[in-house]
């Protein structure tokens, strides 16, 4: 069952110039109860505003709009009012940030801040529950000795700590769907594996599913079911993440994995670094946004956008070339 489906998204939002920009462009994913979506791609593409337009946690409302639908377990929530959207983000939905201190409270203890959470959402429940809820929640998440964390400051703690506690809110209310932006790009490699073993062993545990988005390919491909390839505000290719590793037919994605040490190299594509950077908005190319780095380009993708096509059942790619630089 779709627990997820995202529909034609676009985010615009109107710059200090007074300029509306399309900086995400009518992207369609969607993600099944208790699987993993990977969103990738490179700084700036637009991986943060999907996350956010969802809930409707848009930077800068005044300025920013977004179209499309978004359905969550077949209700379209982006049409849904703030108090029904805030009883999703609550129950439903959480949301967990690269930045674990901009979300927690740095006067509240850990301890608070969880029980409170559990207070919005249990009200029934005794205080004593909460207590016994929060020290099972910090052993969860692989908090040690987690009796002696309640009454710890964010700032006392590790970031590794601290992002683990977000996890630990996250979870609180058991959610049907994480959104888990970068959420262990601040820490160090080992921390990072040890967070993304602890979020496939809640997941496998309480069955949520899980939007992860991060700019970090091998990362992803150790956690998603499907995977969608952001480029440039829209997305490249799309489906089953082992379809994608095994045959990857966007330039884009075959570039992105062909930087890749350790991993499966595609027929054809030699080890080559991607370059150059993704467009400006104001210089988005008027065509394939990724011609002007593609190796593979010709005169027509300056000047047509590549369609969605169809590589089988479950997998799509938006370029004009495909089945010519794949055959
Ligand atoms: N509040 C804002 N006002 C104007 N432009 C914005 C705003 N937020 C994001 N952008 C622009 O939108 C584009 C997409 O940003 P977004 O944060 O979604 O990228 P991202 O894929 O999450 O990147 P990263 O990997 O660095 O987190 C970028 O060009 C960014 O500069
Ligand atoms: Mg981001």
């Amino acid at each position: 069952m779709r627990l997820l489906s995202v529909q034609n998204l676009s985010v615009s939002i109107r710059g200090d110039d007074g300029i509306a920009r399309e900086l995400v462009s009518s992207i369609s994913f969607d993600i099944a109860a208790g699987e993993t979506l990977g969103l990738v791609g490179e700084s700036g593409c637009g991986k943060s505003l999907t996350a956010m337009s969802i809930l409707d946690l848009l930077p800068k409302p005044q300025a920013a709009r977004s179209k499309g639908s978004v359905l969550f377990k077949g209700e379209n929530i982006s049409t849904a009012n703030q108090p029904r959207l805030r009883q999703i983000r609550g129950k439903n939905i959480a949301v967990i940030f690269q930045d674990p201190m901009t979300a927690l409270n740095p006067v509240q203890t850990v301890a608070q801040q969880i029980i409170e959470v559990l207070q919005i959402h249990f009200p029934k429940q005794s205080r004593s529950a909460h207590r016994h809820r929060v020290l099972e929640l910090l052993r969860e998440v692989g908090i040690p000795a987690p009796e002696e964390r309640l009454s710890a400051y964010p700032h006392q703690l590790s970031g590794g700590m601290r992002q683990r506690v977000m996890i630990a809110m996250a979870l609180a209310c058991e959610p049907d769907l994480l959104i888990a932006d970068e959420p262990t790009t601040a820490l160090d490699v080992t921390i990072q594996s040890q967070i993304v073993r602890l979020l496939k062993g809640l997941q496998a545990k309480n069955g949520m599913a899980m939007l992860f988005i991060t700019h970090d390919l091998a990362l992803v491909s150790q956690v998603s079911d499907h995977i969608a390839v952001m480029y440039a505000g829209k997305i490249a290719e799309y489906g089953k993440a082992r379809d994608v590793f095994a045959t990857p037919h966007h330039p884009y994605t075959q570039s992105l994995l062909a930087a890749l040490p350790g991993i499966h190299h595609p027929p054809k594509s030699p080890l080559l670094a991607l370059e150059g950077q993704v467009p400006a908005i104001e210089s988005m190319p008027s065509g394939c946004r990724f011609s002007n780095r593609c190796r593979f380009v010709a005169e027509f993708c300056h000047h047509n956008v590549p369609p969605v096509e169809h590589i089988s059942d479950t997998n799509t790619v938006a370029c004009h070339r495909w089945k010519e630089i794949n055959s």
